[in-house]
C-alpha cells in the first residue's frame, strides 16, 4: 500500500482559519425576524442541520459529527428549537445566556469564554449574546447527519410574517425574493401542541449539570504525556483506563469526547499519533501542528482536524499560555501511539 502523502497543501486543506470562515446569513427560518436578523451560522466539518442549501461546508469529510460555530452581535437572538442529536458549545468570545422552553421561559443559564455547555436532545433552547460586543462559539453537533431542527411554534408564525416557507425536506424558501414552493416542495407543517408536549422540560439544578465552567476543569485532568508540559482535562466522556482520563462532568454517551488542553509556553509533545478524528479548536494563543513535510501554526478561533493515523507534534509559542478544545470521534477514543520521530516509526 502507497502512504497518502501529506503535503502541505493537503493538510492546509484540513484547516479553517476563523478569518476564511464563510457564514450563511440566512441559513435559518428565523433570518429575516428582528432580533435574529443578525446571527451568523458556520458549517465546518459536515453539513450541519441549516436549511439553506447555500450554506458553505468548509470540511466535508465526515467525522462521525459535526463543528460549526455561531457569531452574534451584542443582544442577538438564537430562536428556540430542539435538536435530534447532541448539541455542545464552547465559548470562545462573549457571554451569552441559553433559554430553555418552548417559550424561553423553564430555566435559564448564563456561559462565559472556555465554559461549555451539552444541550441534551428533544429540549428547546435558544441563546442570546448578553455581552455588550461580537460573540462567538464553537458548536459540535452529534452524528454525520445530525437531521433537522424543530422549530418552536411562533417561531414558524414570525417567519410567516417575513415570508419564509420552511419545506418537509429542510430548504427554504424566501417569497420576498420572488422564490415559490417547487412542485417536488411540501411546506412543513408547523410544529404543534402535541409536538410541543413531546420535548423534555428541564429544571434550572438540571442544565446547571450539562455545564462545565473552565474553572471547574482542574478537577479532571491529567498531564496527558506525563510531564509538566501540557494538562489535558476531559469535559465529555466516560472515563478512559487506556490513558488514565477521570470521566468529564458530563459522561453520558455523545459519540465523540471533548477535552481541552492547556500548553505551558515553549512546550513540545512528543511525536505521537491516533487512531481516531483529532479536531482543535483553538481558543487562546497558538500552537505549531508540526508532521513529517511541514507544519502550520494554528490561532485561536482557527479548526484544524489533524489526520487520522499521521505522526504529529503541537507546538506552543514561546511567550504565552496557549488554550484548545480538543473533539476526539467514538465514545472510547484510544490512548496516543507514541512514535519516536515523524515518520511514525
Ligand atoms: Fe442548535
Amino acid at each position: 500500500m502507497v502512504a497518502t502523502k501529506w503535503t502541505q497543501e493537503k493538510v492546509a486543506s484540513r484547516l479553517v482559519r476563523y478569518p476564511d470562515l464563510r457564514p450563511c446569513t440566512t441559513a435559518f427560518i428565523d433570518t429575516y425576524t428582528p432580533g435574529s436578523d443578525q446571527k451568523e451560522n458556520f458549517t465546518i466539518i459536515g453539513p450541519g442541520v441549516a436549511e439553506n442549501p447555500d450554506q458553505y461546508v468548509h470540511i466535508d469529510i465526515p467525522h462521525g459529527f459535526n463543528i460549526g460555530a455561531a457569531r452574534q452581535p451584542a443582544g442577538c437572538v438564537n430562536s428556540q428549537h430542539s435538536h435530534e442529536t447532541a448539541e455542545v458549545f464552547v465559548v470562545h468570545t462573549g457571554r451569552w445566556r441559553f433559554s430553555l422552553g418552548v417559550n424561553a421561559s423553564d430555566a435559564e443559564i448564563e456561559l462565559g469564554p472556555g465554559d461549555t455547555i451539552s444541550i441534551p436532545i428533544h429540549v428547546f433552547r435558544g441563546f442570546t449574546n448578553v455581552g455588550d460586543s461580537l460573540g462567538f462559539m464553537f458548536a459540535i453537533l452529534g452524528e454525520d447527519d445530525p437531521g433537522h431542527v424543530t422549530w418552536a411554534p411562533d417561531v414558524f408564525q414570525q417567519a410567516k410574517e417575513y415570508g419564509l416557507i420552511l419545506l418537509e425536506d429542510g430548504r427554504l424558501i424566501d417569497t420576498t425574493k420572488g422564490e415559490t414552493v417547487p412542485p417536488d416542495g411540501t411546506p412543513m407543517a408547523a410544529t404543534t401542541a402535541e409536538d410541543v408536549d413531546r420535548l423534555r422540560h428541564m429544571t434550572a439544578d438540571e442544565i446547571k449539570e450539562c455545564v462545565v465552567r473552565e474553572a471547574e476543569l482542574d478537577k479532571t485532568s491529567i498531564r496527558i504525556f506525563g510531564d509538566q508540559g501540557l494538562v489535558e482535562s476531559a469535559i465529555i466522556g466516560a472515563e478512559n483506563s487506556d490513558d488514565g482520563m477521570p470521566a468529564g462532568k458530563m459522561s453520558w454517551l455523545h459519540g465523540f469526547h471533548l477535552r481541552r488542553w492547556k500548553f505551558n509556553p515553549g512546550y513540545s509533545t512528543p511525536w505521537h499519533r491516533r487512531d481516531e478524528a483529532e479536531v482543535i479548536m483553538m481558543h487562546q494563543g497558538s500552537l505549531k501542528y508540526v508532521w513529517e513535510g511541514g507544519e502550520l501554526e494554528i490561532q485561536a478561533g482557527d479548526v484544524l482536524t489533524a489526520p487520522i493515523e499521521l505522526a504529529r507534534q503541537y507546538v506552543s509559542g514561546d511567550d504565552e499560555v496557549a488554550i484548545a478544545y480538543v473533539v476526539r470521534g467514538g465514545d472510547s477514543p484510544s490512548r496516543y501511539s507514541q512514535v519516536s520521530n515523524g515518520d511514525g516509526r
